[in-house]
């Protein structure tokens, strides 16, 4: 499969930096091909940078409506032969456009265990329910919010005194262990999808 990697950020780009790290480190085998912002003051821009990687900003008022946005960010990942999508913090739906021409070639990472908690504020959704544990969980995307195929999921205890940014950054701890994990997974190939459940091949293992 294409190894080429787009990344696409909206803020911190922490998950950025941990995607950069592993195939520094040689945990993965990938290149990120470009990085796509649409706010022009996310901070991964700026790791972006530093790694040599080329940024891009997609800003949403430039174009006329979420169809135009899509078939430009398609045209930008097309032209540098990008194989793989990896959404880290991109605080946009996809519309049809993408996912027609990316289909099952798009991850994200959602800071809760999913079906549980989708959307926004997970981590505050989790506290507020209650749950005693909760987690990361990196998905392929489809059309509908935070609900495709489970790749990897990781769990972490919820405590009594927990705030949002406590229990956020222990599932941060996950979700840059995992993420880099799962896109490995998804470009070796070596799965299908039975349903909507995603399975590996008998003789791969998840670390998670
Ligand atoms: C992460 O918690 C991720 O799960 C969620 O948005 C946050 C992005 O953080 N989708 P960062 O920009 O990768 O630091």
């Amino acid at each position: 499969m294409n190894r080429r990697l787009a990344v696409l950020i909206s803020g911190r780009g922490s998950n950025l930096q941990s995607i950069i790290d592993a195939i520094t480190r040689g945990a993965l085998d990938a290149t990120i091909a470009v990085v796509v912002s649409n706010r022009a003051d996310a901070a991964g821009l700026l790791r972006a940078r530093d790694a040599g990687i080329e940024t891009l900003v997609l800003g949403p008022r430039e174009y006329a409506g979420r169809d135009a946005y899509d078939k430009a960010l398609v045209d930008t990942l097309r032209a540098r032969d990008v194989g793989l999508v990896c959404l880290a913090g991109f605080m946009r739906l996809l519309g049809k456009a993408l996912l027609d021409a990316f289909p099952n070639r798009i991850l994200n990472i959602h800071p809760s265990l999913l079906p549980s908690f989708p959307g926004l504020d997970a981590q505050r959704q989790a506290i507020e329910h209650g749950v005693r544990v909760s987690g990361a969980t990196v998905h392929l995307v489809t059309a509908q919010l935070d609900a495709g195929p489970i790749i990897l999921q990781s769990s972490v205890p919820v405590r009594d005194d927990d705030k949002v940014e406590t229990l956020a950054a222990r599932i941060l701890v996950e979700e840059h262990r995992i993420y880099p994990e799962a896109i490995r997974i998804v470009l070796d190939e070596k799965w299908t999808l039975e349903g909507r459940r995603f399975v590996l091949a008998a003789n791969e293992s998840r670390l998670s």
